[in-house]
């Protein structure tokens, strides 16, 4: 399985049969190290309903013909504009063609803000925990440090995606407390540096987990990695 960190929580994951793409956020995004309209993938996993986890979902689904993999209110959502959608809610995994997608709890908020300040409601935030050609891997999606992470990471994680911006989700120090309920064989931070706000040292997170025994990689935008 090979990530590219895309730029905030947006990753391309290629498996040995299907190219996935998730949080896809990348018009708009000052991080973004590809083009949404250069981006072709087979499906597209969403972890909740803010703009910056599904901006460019509903346009490069159309484009690839790739199915929306998320919860049961964004899937009615981009339904009623005409997208192919597979819902699942927390704790129901289902079986794909590429392996299988379970989603998990999260603790944040999952609305969309239309124009006009009109907030929709789309369903409740999600991580996201795909296994595909004998790997796993779990998208943390926005979350706050939650004690059920040890459950997540129970299976054995090869990688885990976690953010660290802190103020919409964790911060560094409680990033590390995720890391020892998780204990991924590698974690990627997500989910800073896109704006001033979620500003975080990665090096110096990396660093920290490093001397508790975590292995963390600061992918940088556009870079890859092996699981
Ligand atoms: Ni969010
Ligand atoms: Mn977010």
């Amino acid at each position: 399985m090979r990530l590219t960190y895309l730029g905030h929580s947006c990753f391309l994951v290629r498996t040995p049969t299907a190219t996935l793409l998730l949080d896809p956020f990348l018009t708009g995004n000052p991080l973004a190290s590809a083009r949404a309209e250069d981006v072709t993938c087979d499906y597209i996993l969403c972890s909740h309903g803010h703009d910056d986890h599904i901006g460019d979902a509903a346009a490069i689904s159309k484009r690839c013909g790739a199915p929306i993999i998320c919860n049961f209110e964004i899937g009615e959502y981009l339904n009623a504009q005409g997208l192919k959608t597979a819902a699942l809610n927390p704790g129901g995994g289902a079986d794909f063609p590429f392996g299988r997608v379970k989603f998990t709890i999260a603790h944040h908020s999952s609305s969309l803000v239309e124009a006009g300040g009109k907030i929709t409601y789309l369903g409740t935030p999600c991580g996201m925990l795909i296994h595909a050609g004998g790997k796993s891997l779990y998208h943390a999606g926005d979350t706050a440090l939650f004690l059920d992470m040890q459950l997540i990471g129970r299976g054995g994680l090869d990688a885990a995606l976690i953010p660290i911006g802190d103020r919409f989700t964790m911060g560094p120090e409680d990033a590390l407390e995720a890391l020892d309920l998780l204990r991924p064989k590698v974690a990627v931070p997500m989910h800073y540096n896109t704006w001033d706000p979620i500003r975080q040292d990665a090096p110096k997170f990396a660093a920290a987990a490093a001397a508790r025994g975590h292995s963390v990689n600061s992918l940088k935008p556009g870079a890859s990695l092996e699981i």
